[in-house]
C-alpha cells in the first residue's frame, strides 16, 4: 500500500481539524502556541477516555493482590490552591527550567536539552558535520571555509566559523594539531567552532538557530501566576496548578475523616492542570493547558514498593486495554539520576509516538512519592496528617503513596495515533480504527434515499438507539460518501434502512474495521449491538 508523502502527524492533525476533533485554540486571532480546543468529535473521544479511566480506577476499581476489589474514591479540587501549598509540594522555587538565552537572536534554549537538540535537530549542524569530520592530525580547512562561506551564511550566520572563518579555523587547527593524537570529542569540536578569537579562554555553547554563543542558565517557572482579589501585590499571587495531585494531598485528612476509607486506598482526580512549558510542540503532546487523570495511593510505608510494582503492571494492562498494542507500549524504568528527589522509584508508561520513532516518549508516570508530599504539607501547615491505624494497636503513620499519573488530552493522542489507517482501497483512504467503546459517535443512521417511507423508520430506530448508543443520523449525499465520514470519525457501526425494509423488516449493518454489511431483523439490532460493545 502506498503511503502518501506528508508526514503521519501532519495527515492526523489535518484530519483531527477537518472533522472536529482539535482545532487550534483563538485560530481567528491566529492561534495561541501550546493552546488548543477540542471539537465536537474530539470532547466526545476526551469523555469517553476520561469516563473510562473513571470507571476502571472508582466505581469499578481493579482486584488487589488478595483478591478483593481496592476501594478508590474521586474528588474534584480547585485549580487555585492556597499558594502555601506549591511552596510545600516543592513547585514555587524547584518547578523549573533551566533556560539558556542566545546573545545572537535571542532564543531561549533548554540547558539540559541543548545538545540533543543539536544532535537530532539542528540542520547547521547536520551540514557541517556532513562537511568536517576530523581527522586524526589534521582538519580540512579549505572545506570548512568553503562551508562557512556558502551553507554556512545562511543556516548559521552568527556561528564563529561563519563570522570570523580564518581565526576560528587557526584557533582550531592549534588545538587539534598541537595534540594529534587525542583530538577532542566531536561535540567539543563543535563548540571550538562556535568559540570567537575573542573568547579563546572558555568553549562557547552555540545556538541551534543562529550559530551565536548561549548565555549562561537560568531557572524559568513553569508556574502560570495569577493574582486574587482587587489589589496586585505579592500576597495577592496564586497559581494555576501544574498537577490535579496536590489538591487530593490536601484534601487527604478530609476525606480519610468523612469517608469510610483506610489504607490502603486510592483518591483520583481528573482535571486541567497548567504548565507554561517552554517548548509546547507535537500537536497535543505537550501543551501548555491540558488535562491529568491521576491517582494517588495511601497505603503503610512497608507496603510502598509492592504497590509500586502493581500500579505499573495494572497501568500497562489498562492501556492495552483500551487498544493500544503492546509493541507500542514500554515500561522505562527512571534511573536514580533522572528521578525526581522525593520519588523512591518511577516508571514512565511510554509509546511508541510518530515524533519520537523509533524510540517511545511518555505516556504516564508511575512514581512511589514515599510520604514526600504529606509529611511537607504537614510540616508546612502543622496539621497532623498520620493515621492512627486501630486495628493495629493505634500505630501512628504517615501513609506512603503511589501514584499513577496519566495525560487525558495526551492519552486521547496516543488513541488516535494507534487508530490512524490509511488504505486507499476504501471510500476513505484515512480512517480510525478506535476502540468501539471509546469511539466518538458509536452509530451512523442512515435512510438509503430520504424518501419511499424509509426516513421514517430511519428516524424512529434513531430515537430509539440514541437512549443507548451515541448515534448520528444522517440523510444527505450518497452512502458511500456517508459511510466514508463515519470511517473518518472512526464510528464502528453503521446502519441503512433501505427499500427492503419495509417488505423484511430488516437492515443493513456495516462493520467499519472489514466494510462488510449484515442484514439484521430490526427486532434484533439491539441484541446485535449488545453483543459487539
Ligand atoms: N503528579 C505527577 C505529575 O504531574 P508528570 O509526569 O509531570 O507527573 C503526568 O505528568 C502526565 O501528565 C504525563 O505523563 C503526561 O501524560 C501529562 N503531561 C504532563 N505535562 C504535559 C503537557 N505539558 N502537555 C500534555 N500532557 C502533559
Amino acid at each position: 500500500m502506498t503511503q502518501p508523502e506528508t508526514s503521519l502527524m501532519t495527515r492526523l492533525t489535518a484530519l483531527c481539524k477537518r472533522r472536529g476533533f482539535v482545532y487550534p485554540a483563538s485560530e481567528i486571532y491566529g492561534g495561541l502556541n501550546g493552546f488548543w480546543d477540542f471539537g465536537p468529535l474530539g470532547v466526545q473521544l476526551k469523555n469517553n477516555l476520561r469516563d473510562a479511566w473513571w470507571h476502571d480506577m472508582v466505581e469499578c476499581p481493579p482486584m488487589g493482590p488478595d483478591g478483593k476489589p481496592l476501594s478508590i474514591v474521586g474528588v474534584d479540587t480547585a485549580i487555585i490552591q492556597h499558594p502555601q501549598t506549591w511552596v510545600s509540594s516543592g513547585h514555587v522555587g524547584g518547578f523549573s527550567d533551566p533556560m539558556r538565552k542566545c546573545g545572537g537572536c535571542g532564543h531561549f534554549v533548554r540547558g539540559d536539552h541543548l545538545w540533543d537538540i543539536l544532535a537530532k535537530e539542528c540542520a547547521w549542524m547536520d551540514s557541517l558535520l556532513q562537511e568536517f569530520t576530523p581527522v586524526t592530525g589534521g582538519i580540512d580547512s579549505p572545506r570548512l571555509l568553503k562551508w562557512a562561506r556558502s551553507k554556512g551564511k545562511k543556516l548559521a550566520p552568527n556561528l564563529a566559523l561563519v563570522k570570523n572563518p580564518e581565526v576560528t579555523l587557526s584557533f582550531l587547527a592549534t588545538r587539534i594539531n598541537g595534540q594529534p593524537d587525542a583530538p577532542p570529542e566531536m561535540m567539543e569540536m563543535v563548540r571550538y567552532l562556535a568559540t570567537e578569537q575573542l573568547h579563546q579562554t572558555g568553549l562557547q555553547d552555540p545556538c541551534p538557530l543562529c550559530g551565536a554563543p548561549l548565555g549562561e542558565e537560568v531557572a524559568f517557572t513553569l508556574m502560570f501566576e495569577s493574582h486574587t482579589g482587587i489589589e496586585k501585590s505579592n500576597s495577592s499571587k496564586v497559581y494555576l496548578r501544574p498537577e490535579t495531585a496536590q489538591g487530593i494531598f490536601l484534601e487527604y485528612k478530609n476525606i480519610i475523616d468523612t469517608s469510610r476509607v483506610k489504607p490502603p486506598f486510592g483518591v483520583a482526580q481528573v482535571g486541567k492542570a497548567f504548565r507554561n512549558e517552554v517548548t509546547p510542540r507535537n500537536f497535543i503532546f505537550r501543551t501548555r493547558e491540558f488535562e491529568q487523570m491521576e491517582m494517588e495511593f495511601f497505603c503503610p510505608p512497608e507496603d510502598g514498593m509492592m504497590w509500586y510494582e502493581f500500579w505499573v503492571n495494572e497501568r500497562l494492562r489498562w492501556w492495552e486495554a483500551q487498544g493500544v498494542k503492546k509493541e507500542n507500549l514500554f515500561r522505562h524504568v527512571i534511573g536514580d539520576a533522572d528521578r525526581a528527589f522525593y520519588s523512591a522509584a518511577t516508571s514512565d508508561i511510554e509509546y511508541l509516538y510518530p515524533f519520537t520513532a523509533p524510540n517511545f516518549g511518555e505516556l504516564e508516570g508511575v512514581a512511589y512519592r514515599t510520604d514526600h508530599d504529606l509529611k511537607n504539607h504537614q510540616t508546612h501547615s502543622k496539621v497532623n496528617l498520620e493515621y492512627i491505624d486501630q486495628e493495629n494497636g493505634n500505630r501512628r503513620y504517615i501513609p506512603h503513596v503511589v501514584e499513577p499519573a496519566a495525560g487525558l488530552t495526551r492519552g486521547m493522542l496516543v488513541l488516535l495515533c494507534e487508530a490512524y489507517r490509511y488504505d486507499e482501497s476504501r471510500a476513505s483512504p484515512e480512517w480510525l480504527k478506535l476502540k468501539p467503546s471509546l469511539a466518538p459517535i458509536k452509530l451512523g443512521i442512515f435512510p438509503l434515499v430520504n424518501k419511499d417511507g424509509m426516513p421514517e423508520i430511519a428516524e424512529k430506530l434513531y430515537l430509539d438507539l440514541r437512549r443507548s448508543y451515541t448515534c448520528q443520523y444522517d440523510a444527505k449525499q450518497s452512502i458511500g460518501k456517508r459511510y466514508a465520514r463515519m470511517d473518518e470519525a472512526g464510528t464502528p457501526f453503521c446502519i441503512t434502512v433501505d427499500g427492503e425494509t419495509l417488505k423484511d423488516q430488516a437492515v443493513t449493518i456495516r462493520d467499519r474495521d472489514t466494510a462488510q454489511q449484515e442484514r439484521v431483523a430490526l427486532d434484533k439490532v439491539r441484541a446485535y449491538l449488545a453483543e459487539r460493545f
